[in-house]
């Protein structure tokens, strides 16, 4: 992929099936050291992936962040890997503590962040419209749609183009206008 991921902000979004795991597996590659919380075995045969075994979903959350902290500010990750991230963007841990200072904070750690969502809708638009790169396979319902519609008025026109059998996908850059991609 021809983007610079350093120390970037990245939203993977789509339906279950859509090509987020695919897309992700193969964003991946452009990392050094992508340090995944392990939420099922998706990203377990990625060579160069470190993965964090968590053994409570929400409970490990923590432990995990303060982990990449400081493995990204020694140098020896750069990027953290949250899956399903609508389960862990709740307004409490994004007003404060290790979550919200890592979606604030991550370059200064020296770390991208990649987040993944079935639920665009439920990613509140401190982290979606921070993101520096925007991907979205296809998304159903108005709240999901509306989201990227109010993010740039090219995605009305865009969205009917993208495919469940296709996993073609929209790219949006910070400051550009989203465009539309054949699958990778
Ligand atoms: N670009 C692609 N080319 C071929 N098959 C794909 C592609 N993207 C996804 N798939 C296949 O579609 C299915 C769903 O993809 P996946 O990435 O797991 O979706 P999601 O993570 O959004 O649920 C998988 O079987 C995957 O191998
Ligand atoms: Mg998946």
């Amino acid at each position: 992929m021809r983007f610079d991921f350093v120390n970037k902000k990245i939203g993977v979004f789509g339906i279950q099936q859509s090509g987020k795991t695919h897309f992700a597996r193969e964003l991946l590659k452009c990392f050094r050291a992508p340090f995944v919380y392990r939420l099922t075995g998706d990203f377990d045969n990625v060579e160069n992936a470190i993965i964090f075994k968590q053994t409570d979903k929400y409970g490990d959350l923590d432990l995990f962040l303060a982990t990449a902290k400081r493995l990204g500010t020694a140098g020896k990750i750069d990027a953290v890997v949250l899956d399903e991230f609508d389960l862990f963007a709740t307004e409490s841990r994004l007003s404060q503590g290790l979550l919200n200072e890592m979606i604030l904070m991550h370059a200064h750690f020296n770390l991208s962040i990649v987040l993944l969502s079935r639920r665009p809708q439920d990613i509140p638009s401190k982290v979606f419209e921070s993101c520096h790169i925007i991907v979205n396979f296809i998304i159903d319902g108005p709240a999901a749609k509306r989201k990227f519609i109010d993010l740039h008025a090219d995605y009305e026109t865009l969205m009917p183009h993208l495919q469940f059998e296709k996993h073609n996908y929209i790219l949006k850059e910070l400051g550009r206008p989203p465009l539309l991609f054949e699958a990778l």
